[in-house]
């Protein structure tokens, strides 16, 4: 067999493609069983207190209405890991928002309708949903985002603060941020001869087949979790919501297939959040730009439910060069919504800050911020002291400061009026780290026909994620590309790890790539004729996925914006936005562009757009769908332009992948918000820059 050219790096289209488009590819709510029933929940309106009686006559008498759970009579669950799946089990209410019934019905409208018909009263108590600076309860944080170290110094960060000829002391707000994707979180479930099958908008089955499998006392076995088709997630569908599990009781107690789509509007209260963020940084250098002395101190919030630290100053251990250095998290438990991971949770705010700041020092010290960020640039990782695996900052900076035309560029700010507008440029650098969130497992098949197939539980969240695998798998065997099928999207396949941490590609891509290598060798060791159900063979990454790396492994980046500010309506406009980014091997520039330009989006909206606080005597989100909570929509997103610079890194995977989920939302607000400095000479430091604040 003579190997076909090896397809990665080639920018094939994505392979379901047509199906999207066309309507044929299947959603979570989209699956109608036979007598399938529609659920609808009812939200606590009291921001903390208990359920003191629940009167559902009135909704249970209406037609085509089949139950009304509550915690009174709920099937019983195990006690989850997650405590925000513990739904209708006991009478407290930890959020306003948090789920007290649930309604199941013949039809949508109906189940929606009978909601409004159960009656809840509640024994309220005092809450507190307001993160101040100084909150009483503040403590430091042991672990941000569970998996790094709450805080870490290095050196005598007073000391040499009060000593650094140059400072910087600023601090940067961020509200709280909803990752609201396009498909709202949905499941389908229904129970066949003790066996639960979910349909569900997840980003990982195999962990939300597990978790279902605890919660009702099943076998893994027992249960099957399909995610095929993924309408986008952040983050907010890491981990399993409340609606699966809501939807697996009720078809349990009707008997029937039910089918729940969380409304848009109970989003943000159940489906996690990014936390808000008061960031003071602090930084000292030499006249000459030198950093002497970083310190990111992060003020955030978590629930009461589960804990979750927005890890904004762990990137900060990453970037620069400085003897003295303190990055902490304080956070306090407030009755708010779980908060949990949205798209770069930690780097996202963090590094908003961070750079930001660092053009602040740029602009005391009257120096380039490029050549200020080069100028810092470490040998090693300064947090750990490992050497990095590969690091091109500053061939990002560079190249991407050409590509953009930043030079000659006059440093001074509100200097390029156009009439009524005033118009800036800003840099900021991004990171994010190579994450391998654990092992998956995959099987290779080859079939008499000379085609393979390739099975592997990965999830495509809207990334391509079958096309990229199948180049992997087609580049392992010398096979054509097109002779490859890839079944992924359900826990009934080997496991894979939730698409998540930017490592989905890494993760189950590896397991591809071991397992079709395992087939060649064995179709070698075979020869012949194949078997009608052809040759198969398996492996597994978990060993690899354990094993520790004396490397430090991020990604980075460069953004480069140009922003307009309308001097009357207060507008901010992004003119051009570049990205240029080093993440390993680029396997697919068609569908790693995607990514890219998807991740400066959401930075855009970040910087300029979406916006929520907590109604302190409520305890509710301000804006929970997108007519107040404000995406950024094609027309404000002409520009965006990506490239990357190909990195050869041995120490990674077989494939020499970094991811290219996250990184692109990291740096682009602080990209923006130094542009609009730079546009109008005033340092706005809490986003968004709304026309309220800037005018
Ligand atoms: Mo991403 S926030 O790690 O799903």
């Amino acid at each position: 067999m003579a190997a076909a050219p090896s397809p990665l790096g080639e920018p094939l289209v994505r392979r379901e493609g047509r199906e999207k488009v066309t309507g044929a590819a299947r959603y979570a709510a989209e699956h109608t069983p036979p007598g399938c029933a529609y659920a609808w929940p009812v939200p606590a309106t009291i921001a903390r207190g208990r359920i003191t009686a629940l009167d559902t006559t009135a909704a249970l008498a209406l037609p085509g209405v089949h139950a009304v759970l509550t915690h009174l009579d709920a099937p019983r669950l195990a006690a989850p890991g997650d405590r925000t799946l513990a739904v209708l089990q006991d009478d407290r209410v930890p959020h306003r928002g948090w789920y007290v019934a649930l309604v199941v019905a013949d039809g949508l409208e109906t189940a929606r309708a009978a909601a409004e018909e159960v009656h809840v009263s509640y024994e309220p108590e005092p809450h507190d949903v307001r993160l101040t600076p100084d909150h009483p309860g503040l403590y430091e944080a042991e672990l941000a985002n569970g998996l790094y170290p709450g805080t870490r110094e290095r050196g005598d960060f007073e000391a040499a603060f009060a000593a650094a000829p140059a400072t910087v002391d600023a601090t940067y707000t961020m509200p709280p941020l909803h990752n609201h994707p396009m498909e709202p979180h949905a499941s389908t479930a229904r129970w066949t001869h003790g066996h639960l099958t979910v349909h569900d908008s997840s980003q990982g089955a195999t962990k939300v087949r597990d978790d279902l499998a605890a919660l009702f006392g099943l076998g893994p076995d027992d249960v099957t979790v399909i995610s095929e088709h993924v309408g986008g997630g952040f983050g907010s569908k890491g981990t399993p919501r409340p609606q699966v599990v809501l939807a697996a009781m009720a078809a349990q107690v009707t008997g029937r297939p039910v089918k729940l789509a969380l409304p848009r509007r109970q989003l943000p209260a159940v489906v996690g959040h990014r936390a808000p963020t008061l960031q003071r940084v602090r930084l000292g250098a030499s006249r000459e730009g030198d950093l002497t002395v970083l310190a990111q101190e992060v003020t955030t919030y978590t629930c009461t439910v589960r804990g979750f630290v927005e890890g904004a100053a762990v990137p900060a251990r990453v970037m620069y060069a400085s003897p003295h250095s303190r990055t902490l998290h304080r956070v306090a438990a407030l009755d708010v919504p779980s908060p949990s991971w949205m798209r770069a949770p930690g780097e996202a705010p963090g590094m908003y800050a961070l750079e930001c700041a660092v053009d602040e020092l740029a602009v005391h010290l009257d120096i380039d911020p490029v050549e200020l960020r080069i100028r810092n640039e470490p040998d090693a990782e300064p947090d750990s002291g490992r050497p990095f695996s590969s690091r091109h900052l500053v061939e990002c900076l560079r190249q991407g400061a050409d590509r953009f035309g930043w030079l000659p560029r006059d440093r001074r700010p509100a200097l390029r009026r156009e009439g009524d507008l005033l118009v800036g440029t800003g840099v900021a650098a991004a990171t994010y780290p190579y994450v391998l969130v654990g092992g998956s497992a995959a099987e290779a098949r080859a079939h008499p026909d000379g085609t393979y197939r390739i099975r592997v539980n990965a999830t495509d969240i809207g990334t391509g994620a079958r096309t990229v695998l199948a180049q992997i798998a087609a580049a392992a065997l010398g096979a054509p590309e097109d002779h490859i099928r890839i079944e992924i999207g359900s826990s009934d396949l080997p496991p894979g790890v939730l698409a998540g941490g930017s490592g989905g590609t890494a993760s189950w891509g590896w397991a591809v790539h071991k397992a079709a290598t395992a087939l060649v060798a064995r179709l070698r060791e075979e020869p012949g004729p194949l078997p009608p159900n052809g040759l198969a063979a398996t492996a597994d990454t978990y060993q690899e996925a354990a094993a520790t790396s004396p490397y430090a492994r991020h990604s980075f980046g460069a953004h480069f914006a140009e922003v307009q500010v309308d001097t009357v309506t207060g507008e901010v406009r992004v003119r051009r936005l570049l990205g240029m980014f080093a993440a390993g091997r680029i396997l697919n520039p068609r569908t790693a562009r995607s990514q890219l330009i998807g991740g400066m989006t959401m930075g855009l909206g970040m910087a300029l757009t979406e916006d929520c606080e907590l109604d302190p005597v409520h305890g509710d989100f301000t804006a929970c769908d997108l007519a107040s909570y404000h995406v950024p929509v094609c027309a404000d997103i002409h520009g965006i332009e990506v490239h990357w610079i190909d990195e050869d890194d041995p120490h990674l995977n077989p494939m020499g992948s970094k991811g290219i989920g996250e990184i692109g939302i990291v740096g682009t607000a602080a990209a923006l918000a130094n542009a609009f400095w730079h546009a109008t000479g005033i340092r706005l430091r809490d986003l968004p820059l709304t026309p309220d604040k800037v005018l």
